[in-house]
């Protein structure tokens, strides 16, 4: 017998998502963006998000079940991104997957957003190993998880406690008056760039902040220290070598994220890393990320960027791995929690 379909719908952000996941094969994945309508206001506005998904909801289901090539009467069990995100979006996304679910009679599953960028790689690289640690960064998170078990044990080790990776190099990018968001920007200035040039600072990594935040990030500080080098070159009439400061930039945030993060495998004895969210395009991050792993013997999971930035097949894959693990569905009062745990 196959195993189950799988609808996945996510609507966190500005992407509206429709997917149709089978176990571990993605029949097909529809996303609708509204980035090009909030990049003039420099970031996301929740209201123009919002109106978004309402006009998109419907038409990229019906593009995911075409191009899939299934009738709605065929799936199995509807998942729906839950939370964290921006409570407006959030809503028409589980508003539609309730009523979707309702309509056909199969079971909801409200699912949590940031574990799903790390479940959709179990599509691109197939089962996942009996433990393993996740990297989920974008501009709107940087977690670090210890998963034993995708569906039902996901342990937060630690998350940033400020900016998002993403989100400190969209700050960045305006700072040096780059188009939103800046992230792209930076990768390509930073390639041409020498990482040493500047030495920024690299927070929660002294004796003492380790104690505490072992595994948390902080990236404002950062943020605020590139600003002032800016400054300085600035008031004393100098030039700015963007390629400079954007490569000594990404290099101590990639530094952070992968020193955490190899030190977290070697002490959990776990020996397979996955990364994903919208950041992990980052070239700074993947290369250090496969030098250190390569170095520590940890086998580096990275989905294609399609995959790695927001999109319904994440939702589903999670979705049909909750499925597989006979997780009691959602009831249909379940609220969307922007701050989701
Ligand atoms: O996952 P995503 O598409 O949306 C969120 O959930 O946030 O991630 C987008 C974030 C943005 O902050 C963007 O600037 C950043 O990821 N980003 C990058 C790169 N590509 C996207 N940051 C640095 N280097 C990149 N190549
Ligand atoms: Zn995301």
């Amino acid at each position: 017998m196959s195993e189950p379909l799988i609808l996945g719908i996510e609507s966190s952000c500005d992407e509206t998502g429709v997917a149709l996941v089978r176990g571990n094969e993605l029949l097909f994945d529809a996303v609708a963006s509204s980035m090009d309508e909030h990049s003039r206001f420099g970031g996301i506005i929740p209201e123009i998000a919002s109106r978004a998904h309402l006009e998109s909801m419907v038409p990229t289901l019906q593009r995911a079940l075409s191009e899939a090539d299934v009738d709605l009467s065929d799936v199995d069990a509807v998942a729906v991104t839950a939370g964290p995100g921006l409570v407006g979006p959030l809503t028409i996304g589980a508003s539609a997957a309730k009523a979707l679910s309702l309509a056909i009679n199969k079971p909801l599953y409200g699912v949590n957003h940031v574990v799903g960028h790390a479940a959709v790689d179990k599509l691109v690289h197939g089962d996942f190993p009996q433990r393993f640690m996740a990297l989920v960064v974008s501009g709107g998170h940087s977690s670090l998880l210890l998963v034993d078990d995708i569906a039902t044990a996901v342990n937060e080790l630690g998350s940033t406690l400020d900016d998002a990776a993403g989100e400190a190099f969209d700050k960045v990018g305006r700072l040096l008056d780059l188009p939103y968001p800046g992230g792209p920007h930076i990768d390509r200035l930073a390639r041409e760039g020498n990482r040493d040039a500047i030495r920024f600072p690299r927070a929660l990594t002294s004796k003492k902040d380790q104690e505490k935040h072992m595994y948390d990030f902080s990236f404002s500080g950062l943020k605020t220290s590139v600003a002032r080098w800016v400054e300085t070159r600035q008031d004393q009439g100098l030039d700015i070598p963007l390629n400079d400061v954007a490569a000594s930039f990404a290099y101590a945030v990639a530094d952070v994220l992968t020193a955490k993060t190899i030190a977290a495998c070697e002490l959990h004895g776990v020996d397979t890393l996955v990364v994903g969210g919208g950041f992990s395009a980052n070239s700074q991050l993947r290369d250090l990320a496969a030098q250190r792993c390569a170095e520590h013997g940890i086998t580096l999971r990275i989905p294609p960027i399609r995959y790695c930035t927001d999109n319904g097949a994440m939702i589903a894959a999670l979705g049909s791995s909750l499925v597989a693990a006979g997780v009691e569905p959602s009831n249909y009062d379940i609220p969307v929690d922007s701050s989701m745990p």
